[in-house]
């Protein structure tokens, strides 16, 4: 069984129901990866609800006052992000029509959309090829893979997105995206991670090599 089969099974059988899984819509899956930017899911998930509520369409957001996104971002801190978010949305409203970006590269285009949102957006609501770098991402690979590139440096975001990209399930790249986030979020933990009941305990790199601990590499803060 491959790599990415074997996730995805995982996936299927352990992931977390959240809102923002069940839907194709690229409007709400942006709002959801911009408001889980540097905040917890257990944190993100009211804010999402009340946005989504809130603002159901991206015209809705647009159409709405600085001050009332704002209020309802409070708590969540960057407002910056909030500000963006919002900028973003009219910008897709009044210039683009209302139509949302669908492709990674168009996405790209879009101010506070970088090669992250780009990939979650364009994988998770159409199925296109690409895949997503996120810290998750980078310890689950660079530990099965035993990558020892530092993950602060400038280059490690493309190489570990090559790696990802050949072994990226090419006809669920969505489920593959999710999964091996959501492999990272609650299996390949950071600190202590239960090796002893993981899927891939007999192919690991790193737990062959007793690195887990000391993957991925991280130089600077
Ligand atoms: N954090 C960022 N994006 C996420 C997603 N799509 N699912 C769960 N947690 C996330």
């Amino acid at each position: 069984m491959t790599f990415s089969n074997r996730l995805i099974q995982w996936y299927l059988e352990n992931k977390r129901d959240l809102p923002w899984r069940n839907t194709t819509n690229p409007y709400k899956i942006w709002l959801s990866e911009i408001i889980l930017q540097q905040t917890r899911v257990a944190q993100g998930l009211p804010y999402y609800e009340r946005f989504v509520e809130t603002f159901p369409t991206v015209f809705d957001l647009a159409n709405a006052s600085e001050e009332q996104v704002l209020k309802l971002w409070q708590g969540l801190g960057y407002y910056s992000r909030g500000r963006n978010l919002h900028k973003t949305a009219q910008i897709i409203a009044f210039e683009l029509n209302g139509t949302f970006p669908k492709t990674y590269n168009d996405l790209l285009k879009l101010k506070g959309i970088g090669t992250y949102t780009a990939a979650a957006i364009a994988s998770f609501s159409q199925k296109e090829v690409v895949p997503v770098v996120d810290g998750n991402v980078f310890r689950v690979l660079a530990r099965y893979f035993d990558v020892e590139t530092d993950i602060s440096s400038a280059t490690a975001k493309k190489e570990f997105s090559a790696l990802a990209n050949e072994i990226i399930d090419k006809k669920r790249p969505d489920l593959f995206n999710q999964a091996l986030m959501e492999f990272g979020a609650l299996q390949c933990v950071p600190k202590n991670p239960n090796c002893l009941q993981c899927i891939f305990n007999e192919s690991c790199a790193a737990l062959q090599k007793k690195k887990v601990d000391l993957l991925p590499i991280k130089l600077k803060k």
